[in-house]
């Protein structure tokens, strides 16, 4: 078991999130990984850990910032040659190291930002130059900073059926419940618009499936947003499963102003979409395709994890050439993470292959084939302390995607799950405005969480 022990919360959280990456093993097992950490005057670690018993004192620095950073330094050193899981992140634990990479890039030239992310943070090269090159394709869509810009974000949070690594609150897609879940939703559209003069910078209907609504309904929640919010620059529907997709539906969309949709297969390997539970197959992933492609949407974006159920190098490679070989706009490669609540977590799945290796060469085949890292964020559990990676070709990355991402600009959120974000760029902070998670609440109490919004609104010209 890990046990930190410390008053200070915030220190208390990152260090076990620091163990926890580097000694996966010990999250759950007996044998103990004690580390206290007193303040006083001074920084107090006593590290127990097999046959390591250490103190170290370490000199107290008044921003919490650099105590954390201190400590990891330590840490770092003192335990890298007992690390279960060697990785590229060096002191890291936070999702999102493009959000310090950006930060850093404010006030510093590229050769200090890669000094301070080397000799701080103890990133490895190839991390820094990830950070680096997906940091310099963002700057140009995040600044110069507009703090009346906004996106739009719409969920639907149902699902034909469970995916077995996915633990996303999803509902199943009953007749009744997805036309009254419309109709609120179009409710909430409406009267939010209220709030707005003008169209948000980027729209996306995210699930969950959005296409498990029947073409009338989605029709209406797109035609909805088109009449109250009107043009932006990017309008994407998560399509997601091709089991829920054909052709009228994307002809709709296409009609109704969607230039970007995603089509997810996972995996290319049809034995692995039935361990899954994916309920397509891969011919219905290459139909689907080929129909959209008719269509001629701006962009078309699939989603791949890596890590799958017995997937290794050859497996990888099979469904990473028949995509390059599609050559779709975007490529969104995710390392599997083991998620509470998902199938895979609850069988205690594990796959034994080497995640590194299988990164690498995810990203050699796309970046061969012209994609270029556009965003890219860890998550917990991940496989191999691996990542998700947003590929893009040139010109073509997804301004919804940067949004979500950098958190440099407000998201409206509707539908229930999603979340508004307000962002304030004086203070650089984000407020936050949860929608209900129960279905029951989101119909009844609705209006509550508009109201909550109605002050934020308040501060903005969007
Ligand atoms: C919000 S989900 C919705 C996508 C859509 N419903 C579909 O299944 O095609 C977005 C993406 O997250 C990824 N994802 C979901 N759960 C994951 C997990 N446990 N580990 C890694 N990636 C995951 C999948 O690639 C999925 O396409
Ligand atoms: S991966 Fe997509 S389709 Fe599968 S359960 Fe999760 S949200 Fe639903």
């Amino acid at each position: 078991m890990i046990k930190i022990l410390c008053e200070n919360e915030d220190i208390k959280r990152d260090v076990f999130e620091f163990i926890r990456l580097h000694f996966p093993s010990y999250e759950n097992n007996n044998e103990d990984f004690k580390i206290s950490i007193i303040e006083g005057k001074d920084l107090e670690l006593d590290i127990n850990f097999r046959n390591i018993h250490e103190k170290i004192i370490l000199r107290k620095m008044q921003e919490n910032r650099l105590n954390k950073i201190m400590i990891k330094q330590k840490l770092y050193i003192l335990l890298f040659d007992y690390f279960e899981l060697h990785d590229s992140w060096g002191i890291l634990t936070g999702v999102k190291p493009i959000k310090l990479t950006l930060k850093l890039m404010e006030k510093n030239s590229e050769l200090e930002v890669r000094n301070i992310l080397k000799n701080l943070y103890y990133l490895l090269d190839d991390a820094i130059d990830l950070c680096l090159d997906i940091a310099k394709i963002q700057y140009k869509y995040i600044y110069p900073l507009d703090r009346n810009r906004y996106n739009l974000y719409v969920h639907i949070p149902f699902c034909p059926s469970k995916c077995s690594y996915c633990s996303f609150l999803t509902l199943n897609n009953d007749k009744n419940t997805l036309e009254k879940y419309t109709e609120n939703l179009i409710e909430e559209l409406k009267v939010n618009s209220e709030f707005i003069k003008n169209p948000p910078r980027s729209i996306y209907i995210g699930g969950g499936t959005p296409t498990v609504l029947n073409e009338d309904e989605l029709f209406k929640v797109v035609n909805t947003i088109n009449n109250y919010y009107g043009k932006s620059l990017e309008f994407t529907v998560e399509c997601g499963r091709p089991d829920t997709i054909d052709f009228n539906i994307l002809q709709m969309l296409k009609e109704n102003a969607v230039d970007r949709i995603s089509i997810n297969p996972q995996t290319m390997n049809e034995d692995t979409l039935v361990k899954i539970g994916r309920k397509h197959s891969v011919e219905d992933i290459l139909d689907t395709y080929e129909m959209a492609k008719k269509l001629k949407f701006n962009s078309i974006n699939m989603d791949l994890i890596l890590g799958l159920p017995d997937e290794g190098q050859k497996e990888v490679i099979n469904s990473l050439k028949i995509i390059n070989a599609l050559n779709p706009e975007n490529i969104t490669i995710h390392t599997l993470a083991l998620k509470n609540g998902s199938k895979l977590y609850k069988d205690d799945f594990n796959n034994k292959n080497n995640m590194n290796k299988i990164l690498e060469i995810s990203k050699t085949m796309t970046m061969e084939n012209n994609y270029n890292p556009y965003y890219m964020y860890r998550q917990k559990r991940m496989l191999g302390n691996g990542e998700n990676i947003g590929y893009s070709k040139k010109g073509l990355e997804s301004i919804y995607n940067i949004a979500i991402m950098e958190e440099k600009e407000s998201i409206l959120g509707a539908g229930m799950c999603s979340s508004s974000k307000f962002f304030y760029p004086e203070t650089n902070k984000l407020k936050k405005v949860m929608q209900y998670r129960n279905i029951n609440d989101y119909f009844s109490k609705n209006i509550e969480i508009i109201r909550k919004k109605e002050k934020y609104f308040n501060d903005f010209e969007f």
